[in-house]
């Protein structure tokens, strides 16, 4: 008999790409996430049976077949639209890139440029993923870190102080993590870890589903025993 997956029928939420912060008509603050590896995540998911919403950031990508696609911009639009889905989410996948800071003010006519110097004064953004996981029922949460050193012990403090159920985290550099079509993951809980090598984004997400699917049935049947 085929064992059942995990994943079939279960309402998942991931969040992909950048978010941008504008500071006038024409700039905004932003980073190098092209989207490949959340959208991958969602197309995973999809294949696994699972009920997607992807939120995305402004990328240029297609939305992988069978997923709902919510576009948006902002950090603050990004929470606005993952706080709105996230009662009827059983599963939360935060791999977007999203902006810690936003320009105090969004002029409505372009900034002009006056001295040699300018300062711009910045705001924090709500984290999302720490928000979502601290809610009272809170879904299977898992976080990214994109880190650039002492990679396995910064993601293990993001994984503690955001209070995720996991963290995949990810190298910076190297032809990996952002705008790369491979990458290397190592997801860390609790008392565990499973290192996946390098390989392009969709086998990656492949695997990764696979070792939520189990984790999340294993916190279900410990919930359930309580
Ligand atoms: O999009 P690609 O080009 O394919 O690149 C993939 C990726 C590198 C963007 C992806 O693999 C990844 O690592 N995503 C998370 C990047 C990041 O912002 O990491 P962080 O360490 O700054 O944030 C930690 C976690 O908190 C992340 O799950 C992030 O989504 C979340 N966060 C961060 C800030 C914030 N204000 N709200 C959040 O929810």
């Amino acid at each position: 008999m085929q064992k059942p997956e995990p994943l079939a029928g279960r309402r998942l939420l991931v969040s992909a790409g950048p978010t941008r912060e504008p500071l006038d008509p024409v700039r905004f603050l932003s980073n190098r996430s092209s989207g490949k590896m959340g959208f991958a995540v969602a197309q995973a998911a999809q294949e696994a049976g699972a009920v997607v919403t992807l939120v995305a950031g402004p990328v240029w990508l297609p939305t992988p077949e069978g997923v709902e696609r919510i576009d948006v911009e902002t950090a603050r639009e990004m929470s606005d639209a993952i706080h709105a889905r996230i009662e009827q989410t059983d599963i939360f996948i935060s791999a977007a890139a999203v902006a810690d800071y936003r320009p105090r003010r969004r002029e409505d006519v372009k900034i002009k440029k006056h001295g040699e110097t300018m300062r711009l004064e910045l705001v924090r953004n709500p984290d999302i993923v720490a928000s979502v996981a601290s809610l009272p029922g809170a879904p299977f949460t898992v976080g990214f870190a994109a880190e650039t050193e002492n990679v396995q012990a910064n993601a293990r403090s993001k994984l503690v102080h955001k209070k995720l159920d996991m963290i995949a985290a990810n190298r910076v550099g190297d032809g990996l993590a952002f705008d790369a079509d491979d990458n290397e993951l190592s997801l860390l809980w609790q008392g565990g870890a499973l290192i996946l090598p390098k390989q392009d984004k969709l086998a990656l997400a492949r695997a990764m589903l696979a070792c939520i699917g189990q984790r999340f049935v294993e916190k279900q049947t410990s919930e359930g025993a309580r």
